[in-house]
């Protein structure tokens, strides 16, 4: 299990993580959802003892991670969100040197597990090339591929499919999802709803360094005012009359970005024409009207006010 209690981190005077309290269950895959600069990196960074918490405490299996570094360094494996291989390697090499570094398998073993992921994400034929002259997505295959080798006990993962084609998307989650399944507690951090989303069994909400919101994607759903969102797009630099929809029980909040506005609600396909003709009636500029079910994008507009897109 891992712990953060009250866990903060203070860079000069930006407080890139505050009160950060929370409990990572042994093998679950944990989603940190958040938007860029939210803190997730640096949060994975003070459990991976690469930077030191400046108030609270992180623990990992019971070791506090400012007082037993290196003993927790040996339960966590990260895959870094900027891929930290050495350029003038190969692949092979790059991946064999991080097992010779961080697991105890002999030369043999080392070589199958090598062999084994770079198959698995079609990278083989290309292991002798030069990573610095491998593109962006194929060197943050091998980032992650270090990690998926070396089946640590803990398994960090920044942002691990950006810059990763659709098929490689799915085949990367395909894999971390087995390596839980072999027994590794997981952790990804990323600002894409869709990977939290079919990832995760459990999503942690980080804005501006806080917990926002933590449980399963369908929880935190449910758990969204009105289960249904009711988006409408208004003429540009119109403000919203929001007081003229309190007078209808079933909405429960309306939020705006720009032009567009997110009214929650229940039984939204009666209420439909009652909002649009006394929004009309006041003189509001409907431009479009879509009525859809809660998705994990309007949990994260709902908790932290900001879209995603
Ligand atoms: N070493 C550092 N020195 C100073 N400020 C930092 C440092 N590392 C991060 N920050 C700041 O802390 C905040 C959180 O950054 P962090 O990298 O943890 O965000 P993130 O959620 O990982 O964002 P992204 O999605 O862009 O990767 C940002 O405002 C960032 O500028
Ligand atoms: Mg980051």
């Amino acid at each position: 299990m891992i712990s953060f209690e009250k866990a903060g981190k203070r860079f000069g005077t930006l407080d890139a993580v505050k009160d950060f309290t929370l409990e990572i269950r042994d093998q679950e895959i944990l989603g940190l959802l958040g938007p860029n600069g939210a803190g997730k990196t640096t949060l994975m960074l003070m459990m991976g003892t690469v930077y030191r918490p400046t108030s609270g405490a992180i623990s990992v299996n019971g070791l506090d991670v400012v007082k037993h570094p290196n003993d927790v360094r040996k339960l966590i494996g990260i895959a870094f969100q900027d891929p930290r291989v050495d350029g003038i390697l190969g692949a092979f090499d790059v991946l064999n040197w991080h097992l010779k570094m961080t697991t105890t398998l002999g030369k043999e073993e080392r070589a199958e597990r090598v062999e084994q992921v770079l198959r698995a994400v079609d990278l083989w034929d290309a292991r002798k090339k030069r990573t610095w002259l491998m593109s962006g997505g194929m060197r943050k295959k091998v980032e992650d591929c270090k990690v998926l080798a070396q089946r640590p006990s803990i398994a960090v993962f920044d942002e691990p499919t950006a810059f990763l084609d659709v098929p490689s998307r799915l085949l990367m989650w395909k894999m971390i999802r087995e390596l839980r399944d072999q027994g590794s507690t997981v952790i990804v951090a990323t600002n894409m709803m869709d990977e939290a989303e079919r990832l995760s069994e459990r999503v942690a909400i980080v804005n501006r360094g806080k917990l926002v919101a933590i449980d399963s994607p369908e929880k935190l759903k449910s758990t969204t005012k009105g289960g249904e969102v009711l988006e409408l797009t208004v003429g540009v630099g119109q403000q919203f009359p929001r007081e003229l929809l309190a007078e209808f029980s079933e909405v429960q909040d309306v939020t705006q970005t720009e032009n567009k506005v997110s009214v929650y609600l229940t039984s939204g396909r009666l209420l439909l024409p009652k909002i649009v003709e006394t929004l009309t009636n006041r003189g509001v500029k409907i431009d479009s009207v879509h009525l859809k079910e809660v998705t994990l994008e309007d949990v994260f507009l709902n908790y932290t006010g900001q879209s995603l897109d």
